[in-house]
């Protein structure tokens, strides 16, 4: 009897929780129930201004500022390379991939691109003007330690 009524109560609850998380969950497909047929949306308008975004924190990968579309990104051409590699930075006058690009896992420096880090855009990703689903209360690090550095030490709170 005991078990069965464990098993009972946590079927209840774990239903419940469900149900709570759907509720909370950014609805990608607007109001509409998901039985009903809708337009997909327009695709949002990438950002390609080719202003260089600050990074969120110092390993951010950097995110794309300028047009990625119809580049080859595959096992024949990877043309994220032919301005980023450090022989074509000069013509290019892009940033170039930076030392942990040419690192295997090991840490050795290798004389190429390393291959955990061919596929660019695992890592780095345009941006586009839609609106976040959920609000973003990230905070910046030199917004956590400003107390720090106007006490010139460790903070008192
Ligand atoms: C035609 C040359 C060219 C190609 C091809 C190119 N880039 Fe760029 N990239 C640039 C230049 C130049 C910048 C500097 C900002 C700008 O002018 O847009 C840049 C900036 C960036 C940055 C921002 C760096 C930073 O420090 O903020 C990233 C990330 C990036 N590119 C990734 C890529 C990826 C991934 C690809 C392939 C899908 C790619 N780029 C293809 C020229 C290029
Ligand atoms: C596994 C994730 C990953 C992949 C794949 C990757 N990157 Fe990065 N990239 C990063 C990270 C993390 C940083 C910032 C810290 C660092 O330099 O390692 C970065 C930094 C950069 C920068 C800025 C360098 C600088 O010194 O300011 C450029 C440009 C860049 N990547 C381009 C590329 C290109 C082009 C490719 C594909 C050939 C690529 N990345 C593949 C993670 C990645």
């Amino acid at each position: 009897m005991r078990p069965r009524l464990l098993f009972t109560a946590m079927a209840v609850a774990c239903l419940g929780a469900g149900a709570l998380l759907a509720q909370d969950a950014p609805r990608l497909r607007g109001p509409d129930p998901f039985t009903r047929e809708q337009a997909a949306p327009p695709m949002q308008r990438p950002i390609t201004n080719d202003i260089r975004v600050k990074r969120n924190y110092p390993d951010q990968p950097p995110v794309i500022p300028h047009a990625i579309e119809g580049y080859a990104l595959d096992l024949n051409a990877n043309k994220c390379m032919s301005c980023h590699a450090r022989r074509f930075t000069e013509q290019s006058q892009a940033p170039m991939i930076s030392v942990t690009h040419y690192q295997d896992r090991e840490g050795n420096t290798l004389g190429g691109l390393a291959p955990r880090r061919y596929a660019c855009l695992a890592c780095h990703v345009p941006q586009t003007e839609a609106r976040p689903l959920v609000d973003n209360r990230f905070v910046d690090m030199d917004v956590l330690t400003e107390p720090e550095r106007h006490s010139g030490g460790r903070s008192n709170r």
